[in-house]
Formats: structure tokens, C-alpha cells, sequence
């Protein structure tokens, strides 16, 4: 199918599948591998969009579903999209808001025709279709668009797994022929099958006669061994076309993104970096930081020494410590410093990566990481 982006390998690990690349989309490029974070309600919790360009953002990700109910379908086609809207001139992509649905609400049911679910503002019912999914995104003007798919927990067996399977196929049909702007959206085709190597293997099959312009791994991170988790996407980018770019959906536990770099992975979400900042929780090379604990009452360094973030540039652990039990504030500071922290070591990992010294990066990653805390 037609594609709006363009996919530039620049240069790729000798010993592992890690590459670096340039994705080109609408609103500009994206160096990859990216980690993109996430900003349900139009921004990051906390977080204007100028704060986030920068920290050196170039692409975020929004959700249809949430998009759809604030400001709604009207406003949205009324302004000519949600990078309008928000103000944000960078790259989007939006979720299709089933994967949201399940997640969120528990009361959401999965019918052959969408996902329905009680609306929580008035508790009517309503359904979430492929075709309203493609109709509101294609509103939302994202640059890349997910397709509406059936997601079921990674600790489901049985035939539950590969009935998803097959329907979230069916479905990628409908959000094509449902899809009003491939010459300026890209829509993404989401792999599902749970942990079983025979059903992910005929999802790939399939899903690549259907030529979308990427592909994501869907279904993982939701409780699953790391053993298995690691063995799915290996498959996966094993099987998929090197020419275009690979996105394994909700991750972003920093292990977790240098590891699947190296199985061959180039895109990733997750809420986890401004969710924990939240509990305050920071994120650093030597480990998560519990910026609550009575210990950084006096402690007058800032979060990370060699963090350049406004954060980090301007307040002190115990400054922080003051503000993450009692104002927003301190979430929104903690969330600042996260997201960066996030951004950097994907730009680290890419530069390892260019420079031929990704193996080396991943080991002094590791060591880093289980040192001994300060
Ligand atoms: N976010 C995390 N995992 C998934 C998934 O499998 N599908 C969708 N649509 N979103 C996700
Ligand atoms: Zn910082």
C-alpha cells in the first residue's frame, strides 16, 4: 500500500540486529531507534509540548479514543488536526484506542464488529469500529496510525489467543479500506499471537501480504517471562521486512529497550518513565531513585550529576524530595527529568550503534545499572 515516510538504515551492528536509522515522516525526521513517549490527553501528564520539543522530542504519541471524546471529532476536523490543536508541529502517532479500551475499562467487550464499551462520561453504550478507529485518526491527521486490533493479556492461552489473532487480520482489512490518507498517514500494522511461535508466524505471514508501511509487535509487556518475551520478538524481526521500520508497542523499561535494540527492534512506547515520576520515582543510569525516602532530606545533588535537564540543571534531590509528597510540582520536575532520561539513552544507544561500539555500550549499560546505588 502507499506509504508517507521514508526509511533510511545509516548503519547496523556487526554481532547483534541493532541499527540505526532515519525515519522521515510528515512533520520531519525521527532518529531511530526512538523511544517515543506517551501523551494520552493531547501533552504528557504535566508537560507543556514546548517543554517536550525541548527535551529534544520528535515524535509523541496520543490516543484516538481519548482524542476522540476531548476535543472530539468536530473540533478536531474543525481546526485541521490535533498537531494544530496542541500546538505541536513535530511527529504523532496515535494508538486506535481498543488496545485503551481493554485496559482501561474493564467493563469493554470485543464483538466482531469493535470493541464496546460504556462510555464514562454518561455510561451509554458505544463501539469502537476499525472504520470509526481509521475515521477519527485520519481527524487527528497522525503521522502514523495504528490499526484498530484484538489484544488479549500475553498470559492468555487457548483458543481465545488465536481467535484475536485472525480477527485483529480482518480487521487490519477494514482499517485499509477504511483509510482515507495514505499518501499523507502511515498506518501501521499491529502483529498479534500471543507467546506462540506458530500463530505469530502465520500472523507475520499474513499481515505482510498486506504491505503496510511498518510493523509493530503487539501483545507483550503484560506480565509474560522475559525468556518468553525476548523469543517473540526475535521471531518477529527475524521474519519481518528489514526495509521498513519495527515497533514493539508499550515498552520502556530501560533494560528492556537496549535489549530489543539489539534483537532488532526501532521504535518504542511506554507510559512507565512519567507514571513513575508521578510516585517520585527518577529514573538514572545506576537505578531508580524513590525520591520519597527520608534519606535525600539533605542530600543537595541534583537527580543524575551529567543530566542536562532543566531539572536536574536547577534543583536538588532534596528540593525534590520536599515537593514529590506534597505539589505537582515535583511530579512535573521528576517527569522532565524521565522523559530526558529516556531520550538520552536512546540517542546513546544510536551513537554506539554509528560508531561500531554497541556491544561495549550494552556492557557498561548493565554494569551501570546494578552497581551500587549512592
Ligand atoms: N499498546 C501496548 N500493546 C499494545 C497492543 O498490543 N495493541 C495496541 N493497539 N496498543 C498496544
Ligand atoms: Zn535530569
Amino acid at each position: 500500500m502507499k506509504s508517507a515516510l521514508k526509511w533510511e538504515v545509516l548503519a547496523k551492528c556487526s554481532t547483534t540486529k541493532a541499527r540505526a536509522a532515519v525515519l522521515t515522516l510528515p512533520h520531519g525526521p525521527v532518529n531511530a531507534p526512538v523511544f517515543m513517549p506517551v501523551g494520552t490527553q493531547g501533552t504528557l501528564k504535566g508537560l507543556t509540548p514546548d517543554q517536550i520539543k525541548d527535551l529534544g522530542c520528535q515524535i509523541m504519541l496520543n490516543n484516538t479514543y481519548h482524542l476522540g471524546l476531548r476535543p472530539g471529532q468536530e473540533l478536531l476536523d474543525k481546526c485541521g488536526g490535533a498537531h494544530l490543536f496542541q500546538g505541536w508541529n513535530r511527529n504523532l502517532l496515535t494508538d486506535s484506542g481498543g488496545f485503551q479500551m481493554v485496559s482501561l475499562l474493564k467493563l469493554a467487550e470485543i464483538t466482531e464488529d469493535g470493541v464496546q464499551f460504556e462510555s464514562p462520561h454518561d455510561g451509554s453504550l458505544m463501539l469502537l469500529t476499525p472504520e470509526h478507529s481509521m475515521s477519527l485518526q485520519n481527524s487527528i491527521g497522525a503521522d502514523i496510525m495504528m490499526q484498530l486490533d484484538d489484544v488479549v493479556s500475553s498470559l492468555t492461552t487457548g483458543p481465545r489467543v488465536e481467535e484475536a489473532m485472525w480477527r485483529s487480520i480482518r480487521w487490519l482489512d477494514r482499517c485499509i479500506k477504511a483509510h482515507k490518507k495514505p499518501e499523507t498517514q502511515n498506518l501501521f500494522a499491529i502483529i498479534q499471537g500471543g507467546l506462540d511461535p506458530e500463530l505469530r508466524k502465520k500472523c507475520i505471514e499474513e499481515m505482510l501480504k498486506r504491505d503496510t508501511p511498518g510493523y509493530a509487535i503487539g501483545g507483550l509487556s503484560g506480565g509474560e517471562e522475559k525468556d518468553k518475551f525476548w523469543r517473540v520478538v526475535t521471531l518477529c524481526t527475524d521474519l519481518m521486512p528489514r526495509e521498513k521500520p519495527i515497533y514493539c508497542m508499550g515498552v520502556g523499561y530501560a533494560e528492556d529497550l537496549v535489549v530489543c535494540v539489539a534483537l532488532g527492534v526501532d521504535m518504542f512506547d511506554c507510559v512507565f518513565p512519567t507514571r513513575t515520576a508521578r510516585f517520585g520515582n527518577a529514573l538514572t543510569a545506576t537505578g531508580t531513585l524513590s525520591l520519597r525516602q527520608a534519606k535525600f532530606r539533605d542530600d543537595f545533588r541534583p537527580i543524575e550529576e551529567d543530566c542536562d535537564c532543566v531539572t536536574c540543571k536547577s534543583y536538588t534531590r532534596a528540593y525534590l524530595y520536599t515537593l514529590v509528597t506534597k505539589e505537582t510540582v515535583g511530579c512535573h520536575l521528576v517527569s522532565i527529568h524521565n522523559t530526558a532520561y529516556q531520550l538520552r539513552l536512546m540517542r546513546q544507544v544510536r551513537q554506539s550503534v554509528i560508531e561500531d561500539r554497541f556491544p561495549q555500550f550494552i556492557h557498561k549499560f548493565f554494569k551501570d545499572l546494578f552497581k551500587e546505588k549512592d
